[in-house]
């Protein structure tokens, strides 16, 4: 499959969709809470913790949000995990969203305490435990580097994205898509290291999720729909080379932010 991407139009769209609405919630902050709610529920029911894309994801939005019973046990264990699975990171969504403004450096420790917030009740004996045997990744060429090379790869890593994101300054129309590119940089980096047992995925998104928070953006929901289109472009990325998942990744912002936009014209005529 073609990697999706974004022509000139549609960048420049995203460029000032983005500007927009980040002005919009300054302006309205009450509805900018209410976008970022919604934006978390909506990344909790694409999110990857329930795979059934036969169930209806609206019903699902519906019950996960507390309108369903308390006890998930009583339906089935597979659902209860889901549902913490889901509630460890709508947790962590939050707790990122806090500490965002003290602008902490991407790091080992905050990846740890990511992973151990999403999966601390359904994984106690993985949740925030770097891996210690070699792990593969089902149906994909690549293969995670082995147990000596992860610190040593993410602190190298995460050390140069650190200082290109420092160097930044504060986000412009100018340096907009370089900080996107720096998003995706790290993103891939934890997804290629794989640090962990189970739930890099989750925790490689959160990344991307923790860098626009750090510069006042909206999330970006990737879509289940998109599920296939996300992974190819990771199959297409190397350790030098993120732009296949730079590319996708705009794309789905455009579309994220496409739906911020809509709840928009419900706060204010423009
Ligand atoms: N070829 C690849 N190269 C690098 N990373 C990949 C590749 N294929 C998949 N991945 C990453 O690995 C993740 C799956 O790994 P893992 O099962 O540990 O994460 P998860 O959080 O449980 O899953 P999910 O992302 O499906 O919620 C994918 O979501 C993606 O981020
Ligand atoms: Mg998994």
């Amino acid at each position: 499959m073609p990697i999706i991407s974004l022509n000139k139009t549609e960048r420049d769209r995203l460029l000032e969709l983005f500007f927009t609405l980040r002005d919009l919630g300054r302006r309205y902050p009450f509805a900018k809470q209410e976008v970022m709610a919604g934006l978390r529920c909506m990344k909790a029911v694409h999110s990857n913790a329930l795979e059934d894309r036969s169930i209806d994801r609206i019903f699902l939005q519906i019950l996960l949000h507390n309108a369903g019973i308390p006890d998930k046990n009583r339906i089935s264990p597979s659902y209860q995990k889901s549902y913490l699975e889901l509630q460890g990171q709508d947790n962590l969504l939050r707790w990122l969203e806090e500490k965002a403004p003290q602008k902490d450096p991407l790091s080992i420790s905050l990846i740890m305490e990511m992973h151990r917030r999403v999966f601390e009740k359904s994984w106690p004996d993985i949740a925030g435990r770097i891996r210690d045997s070699e792990v593969q990744i089902a149906s994909m060429k690549h293969l995670p580097p082995s147990v000596p090379d992860i610190q040593q790869l993410l602190y190298q890593k995460f050390t140069t994205i650190n200082e290109g994101i420092s160097a930044l300054g504060d986000l412009t129309p100018e340096n907009f898509f370089t900080l996107l590119h720096y998003s995706a940089q790290a993103h891939y980096l934890v997804a290629h290291v794989h640090p962990f047992r189970d739930g890099n995925g989750r925790v490689a998104r959160s990344v991307s999720d923790y860098i626009h928070l750090r510069f006042d953006m909206y999330y970006d929901v990737i879509m289940t729909d998109y599920k296939a289109a996300y992974l190819d472009a990771m199959e297409e990325c190397d350790i030098l080379n993120s732009d296949p998942l730079f590319q996708f990744l705009q794309y789905s912002y455009l579309e994220t932010l496409e739906r911020v936009s809509t709840f928009f014209s419900l706060v204010v005529k423009r």
